[in-house]
């Protein structure tokens, strides 16, 4: 059904109502659009605008299409243009003329913008739940592998010894500030642009302060203009997505390399990896490289909206239609991937034995000799370079550090007495990185305590708040 046509001569051509019609895609809103209807309904009768009788003949229509659309009984039509047109046809099929007496004071300006804060909250709410649930299975797995000993690395080569438990941690730390965002994002989106109309307003008695407050916003936006054209939102909820699919391909790039044969420290759990159609012996960590591969589409998602934005006059223009699909899509995709995700890593154990025995290769001790050093009084680049010979002559005679003799040491540099062994252990490395955040396993225990604590209470906001916009999710 259209809902204009009063100065056109003729119909759209088959192919402008093709390449106009969004139907296809926006028919998801529907929940909101309607639960969207029910608040305009009780402003138009709060301003005397619809009458009493009227008012609940539409109210049960409203409720009826509810149902028909959660169940599948009212389905859009080929003819429909958009979600609007759609749900004012099953309107007006249900209650004659009386079904158009809604559109009065509203836009499909204003209409949209509030389907898509609507969707975008409710959608992001769901998304920031599985991202906590999936903070807690990694600092679950963090405190199995507390203890464990394993090489740290810079640029991918052995850098320093660290606890494993505390590496593991580090990806909860990136995915607790992805869901602080959506929390901060969350304060700017939800606003109403009910009332906004077309772009000024309206001279009808609405109540915009009323309907902003019964769809669970907390106020109507305070510029009708800008109410119909903004979709940072979108942008911003893209970059949200865009960066927790790339924290999760920062990820799935650890888990491939750790369960390759060179590694060697990764088992992956058969219900959470993939086999080769051509060679039988083959284990593939296929869940860790989609999430890898898929943050391209994420990244891309949030392009494809700021390039469509850039250069729009400050106004509602017909380019805004084209902000569902990439939202739809990156809310789409981390519903797919975060799941499985979450159960690769929960099902993932790692061979202790394996990453203790390759901690300590790789001259990863070589700063302990420095800070020994730098103990003993020694300025930290005198120290840094005697540290460097200790490796270089390792290097040359195929030793580990604590294979050096003491008149070795001791040529190197005086500072290095005996003592310097007691420095040259995994162990004692470990145990010395007490700075805040360090990896001693009493400073990793303490972190990951701290970060429990605050998923707690993301995890109570995100309850508080899909109560507000429950209800609406449908597909
Ligand atoms: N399908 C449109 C969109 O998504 C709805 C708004 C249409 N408004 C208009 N003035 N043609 O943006």
């Amino acid at each position: 059904m259209a809902l204009w046509g009063g100065r056109f001569s003729s119909t759209p051509a088959d192919a402008v109502f093709a390449l106009s019609r969004s139907i296809q895609f926006d028919w998801r809103l529907a929940p909101y659009d309607l639960r969207s209807s029910l608040a305009h309904l009780r402003g138009l009768e709060k301003g005397g605008l619809i009458s009493s009788v009227d008012g609940a003949a539409i109210r049960g229509a409203l409720k009826e299409l509810q149902s028909e659309v959660e169940s599948g009984n009212f389905l859009p039509h080929d003819g429909d243009e958009d979600v609007h047109s759609a749900l004012e046809r099953g309107l007006t099929e249900k209650l004659g003329a009386v079904g158009g007496a809604l559109r009065a004071g509203r836009s499909r300006n204003d209409q949209v913008a509030t389907d898509m804060r609507l969707f975008a909250i409710d959608h992001l709410l769901h998304l920031a739940g599985q991202v906590s649930a999936l903070q807690r299975v990694i600092l679950a797995k963090a405190t199995e592998y507390l203890d464990a000993p394993a090489p740290g690395f810079t640029h991918l080569q052995h850098a320093q010894p660290v606890l494993f438990g505390h590496e593991l941690a580090k990806h909860a730390h990136a995915l607790n500030r992805d869901v602080d965002r959506i929390r901060d994002w969350y304060l700017r989106t939800s606003f109403s642009p009910l009332g906004a109309g077309a772009l000024a307003g309206s001279s009808l008695a609405l109540d915009p302060e009323g309907s902003a407050t019964e769809l669970g916003f907390s106020a109507p936006i305070a510029n009708s203009i800008d109410a119909v054209s903004d979709r940072d939102f979108v942008a911003e909820a893209l970059f949200i997505l865009a960066m927790i699919g790339t924290h999760l391909s920062r990820m799935g790039e650890e888990w491939s390399l750790w369960a390759s044969t060179e590694f060697g420290w990764a088992k992956l759990a058969d219900a959470f990896a993939t086999g080769s159609s051509i060679m039988p012996q083959k284990k593939n960590p296929d869940i860790a490289e989609l999430a890898r591969g898929k943050a391209g589409r994420l990244i891309g998602n949030l392009t494809a909206v700021l390039a469509m934005l850039k250069g729009l006059p400050f106004a509602y223009n017909r380019d805004l239609q084209e902000d569902k699909e990439p939202l739809f899509d990156s809310i789409d995709t981390l519903n797919l991937v975060l799941p499985a995700f979450t159960g690769m890593v929960a099902s993932t154990t790692f061979d202790r034995a394996a990453m203790a025995a390759a901690a300590s290769t790789g001259y990863s001790l070589a700063t302990e000799i420095a800070d020994f050093l730098v103990r003993g009084g020694i300025p930290f680049a005198q120290a840094h370079e005697a540290a460097g010979k200790c490796v270089y002559q390792c290097e040359a005679s195929g030793k580990e550090l604590h294979e050096l003799t003491d008149a070795q040491f001791a040529a190197i540099h005086p500072g290095l007495t005996a003592d310097v062994r007691k420095v040259l252990t995994v162990e004692g490395a470990l145990q010395s990185r007490t700075t805040f955040g360090g990896t001693a396993q009493i400073k990793v225990a303490d972190q990951i305590a701290t970060l429990e604590s605050r998923i707690l209470i993301n995890q109570e906001w995100i309850d508080d708040k899909s109560n507000l916009f429950s209800g609406m999710m449908g597909q």
